[in-house]
């Protein structure tokens, strides 16, 4: 037996399939184990705050849900998901002006499920797929196991740079991409969110180039300025839709959802089957309950408002501490913001650097695929978690840390041994 924490040779190394070599390990998950340290403050998790939920009314609304529908909750329930469940993701998808009935859903294991499921019923290995660049890693890890080419498409202040899309579907020809996966609300990693412009835009070139188009939405209720823009699924019916309780609610419950055209949800559901046969009832009862009987909104409402605060606090601290060099997006709402440093800092490098420091953040390399040797420079923090107070620390603590690098850099820059435009070619 190897004990805990003893590094063990790995002696089943030739036995692993080769989707696991091109997998990489969620820096994010990595960092939880470092980041509970009491000392430490994260900027790493997208953590929703669960603290604030009213847990004396979850408790009764669980109680609840085991007591009147004990057995339901407690068997195995349909691949699909529960009828009842789907009811509900209905009357929460007419918010968003898209009319559907529970014959358009299926219930997953988290949007992270949908996301997997997705990659598994489209991919082949070598198929082109194409997602933002940067974009949420867990998508990355979801992809990768079934190895695609990823094309990776950037974005600016309004989403995904339609014209570049348009480029790169082009280049690859009408029918070729597998799928455009996109984040167009409060993007993670970015915060952006995609202009209705942009939208029609996105839609008119996956319809000319027959390519299906995956909105993933877990943050489109935490808007906290600004007028909501229409989800892709109330432009387009042939959008695949996910969404997820895990932001609005609780991600411990796993619950997501899928809305997709038929012929796409009956092979979804064929593979859910092979993969989990289905849900958790008892989750998906809890859910129910919760959204069915307790004033959700006005809590959400209430934890938007305290996001808000800690966004403001986290951009105020930004504009206080960080360099000029730097540079970073204002997101609106969700949970992210997306930091732009000089080519020559590699975040990756300064994370042990700022762990030490007492802070913790996401590099930005990870939301680029594997080798893409994108993202270097880059890194994202979040606002969600901490109170203001731990944030403007966290962000002052960063910034010492990002300052001391650069100096080293203007140091040798200053000595003549260094040309500012060579810095990033001479990869130091
Ligand atoms: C963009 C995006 N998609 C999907 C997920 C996974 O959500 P879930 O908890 O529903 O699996 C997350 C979680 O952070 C996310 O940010």
């Amino acid at each position: 037996m190897a004990e805990a924490g003893l590094i063990q040779f790995d002696e089943w190394v030739d036995l692993y399939a080769e989707r696991v070599e091109t997998m990489r390990t969620s820096a994010v998950r990595d960092l939880f184990a470092a980041a509970s340290r009491s000392d430490i403050i994260s900027l790493s998790g997208g953590m929703p705050d669960v603290r604030r939920l009213p847990l004396d009314t979850v408790g009764e609304v669980a109680a609840h849900a085991i007591l009147q529908e004990g057995i339901a909750g407690l068997q195995y329930g349909e691949s699909p998901g529960r009828t009842q469940t789907k009811e509900v993701i209905c009357r929460l998808m007419k918010d968003f002006d898209v009319l559907i009935t529970p014959e358009d859903v299926t219930v997953t294991t988290g949007a992270q499920q949908a996301l997997d499921l997705l990659a598994k019923t489209f991919i082949n290995p070598g198929d082109a797929i194409i997602t933002e660049g940067p974009t949420y890693l867990g998508a990355l890890q979801a992809f990768s196991a079934y190895q695609p080419t990823i094309h990776t498409i950037a974005f600016d202040d309004d989403g995904m740079r339609t014209d570049l899309l348009e480029k790169c579907l082009a280049t690859l020809g009408p029918r070729k991409a597998k799928f455009i996966y996109t984040i167009p609300t409060f993007q993670n990693p970015g915060g952006v969110t995609m202009s209705l412009k942009r939208r029609t835009r996105l839609l008119e070139l996956a319809h000319a180039y027959q390519v299906p188009v995956i909105e993933d939405d877990p943050y489109g209720r935490l808007r906290f300025e600004g007028e909501p823009v229409s989800c892709l699924r109330a432009l387009d019916e042939e959008v695949i839709y996910l969404g997820t309780v895990s932001k609005v609610f609780a991600p411990g419950l796993r619950t997501g959802w899928v809305i997709a055209p038929h012929p796409i949800l009956q092979k979804l559901n064929m593979v859910k089957q092979g993969s989990d046969l289905c849900g958790s009832a008892l989750c998906q009862v809890i859910v129910e309950h919760y959204f069915n009987e307790t004033p959700w909104r006005d809590v959400l409402s209430d934890m938007c408002g305290k996001y808000r605060e800690r966004r403001d606090a986290m951009l105020a601290a930004l504009d206080e501490f960080f360099p000029p060099e730097a540079h970073w997006t204002h997101p609106t709402g969700g949970f992210f913001v997306w930091v732009t440093l000089p080519p020559y800092v590699d975040t990756t490098q300064m994370l042990s650097i700022a762990l030490e420091a007492g802070v913790t953040f996401v590099p930005g390399d990870g939301c680029y695929p594997a080798a893409s040797g994108k993202g270097h420079n880059a890194m994202r923090i979040a606002f969600c978690y901490e109170e203001p107070e731990k944030l403007r620390e966290a962000v002052q603590r960063l910034s010492l840390v990002i300052e001391e690098r650069l100096e080293l850099y203007r140091a040798f820059i200053n000595a003549g041994m260094l040309r500012p435009e060579r810095l990033s070619e001479e990869g130091i």
